[in-house]
């Protein structure tokens, strides 16, 4: 009996070990779980971070985002175009995932005349300096170059409309979206070159007037605000392609207007640009083209009538 206590009692002593070294190993997994799970969110946090919320800020030294340019009627060399490209692919290093959403694409913010997808900038409506918009990338199949960035409030309209022309067989290329104002400046600057070359007879401030009109002054851009995307060809022949007649058929149901048409230039004071779209949202965009306005004749119109 004595004996079978023993056993017993040793039995349980082996037991109680065991339930002790169970319990041990849980505790030890239950804590190596939580401090991945900790790490791994924080990972995710910091990389959604740099890539949905990159703050560009206009006045900065540092170009966050690749850039086409405004083609031959434009601005750049092919060696600053290689140099965009570089720095885009710097960017993307950091930022490799796309990470855009498809939300409804009728969906149209708010009207008031103060809200950001109204905002007019132009020659005469600059933008405040140190100026920022949160910028998201813009899908890759839709963007030229890697990493190009757009509006983060707006980029899934733009994502959606690529989308659409996509199966209607069209192929909608982003080749310039925002820009920095470094990079603003840059293209403005080429484009005095370019005239002062082409014009010896201008004068200089005729020759900054006429780059204007191009490419627009440093701080006056639409691609500083985020909101203005350039599609396929900075050519004028861009009108005639399947692309240019999609986007003036569908573009508005998307938010989208033709920015710089042929008619309103001496009002946008910019050339007629076949390639350069601007959000809107879908009501004020339907609402345009249904006045036949420009930007600056359809915020007057709101003004006017108390909307
Ligand atoms: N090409 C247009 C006017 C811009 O530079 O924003
Ligand atoms: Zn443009």
């Amino acid at each position: 009996m004595a004996v079978l206590d023993r056993a017993t009692r040793r039995l349980i002593e082996t037991l109680k070990y065991k339930v002790r070294m169970l319990t041990a190993l849980t505790v030890v997994l239950a804590v190596a779980l939580t401090v991945m799970t900790v790490l791994y969110i924080t990972k995710d946090g910091e990389a959604y971070s740099a890539e949905v919320s990159s703050v560009t800020n206009i006045g900065s030294n540092g170009t966050t985002t690749a850039e086409s340019d405004q083609s031959s009627l434009d601005e750049t060399s092919s060696k600053e175009e290689g140099k965009a490209s570089s720095e885009n692919k710097a960017s993307s290093d950091k930022v490799s995932s796309d990470s855009s959403s498809v939300v409804d694409a009728v969906a149209t913010p708010g009207d008031d005349i103060n809200s950001w997808n109204l905002k007019l900038v132009n020659s005469k409506n600059p933008l405040p300096n140190g100026f920022t918009v949160k910028t998201e990338k813009i899908k890759a199949s839709y963007a030229r170059d890697v990493g190009m960035l757009y509006d983060a409030r707006a980029v899934s309209y733009l994502n959606a409309m690529c989308a659409a022309a996509e199966k209607d067989g069209i192929n909608l290329l982003v080749i310039s979206s925002h820009r920095t104002n470094a990079r603003q400046t840059t293209l403005y600057n080429n484009q005095v070159n370019k005239q002062r070359a082409n014009h010896p007879e201008l004068s200089e401030s005729e020759i900054k007037k006429k780059a204007a009109t191009i490419s627009a002054y440093p701080g006056t851009s639409e691609h500083e605000l985020g909101l203005a995307v350039d599609f396929n060809s900075v050519e004028e022949s861009f009108e005639n392609t399947k692309e240019y007649q999609w986007l003036k058929t569908h573009a508005a149901d998307y938010g989208f207007i033709l920015r710089y048409t042929k008619q309103k230039q001496s009002i946008t004071g910019v050339i007629y640009e076949p390639w350069h779209y601007r959000y809107v949202g879908e009501k004020h965009a339907k609402k345009i083209n249904q006045l036949g306005y420009c930007l600056e004749e359809y915020i007057e119109y709101l003004k006017n009538n108390n909307k």
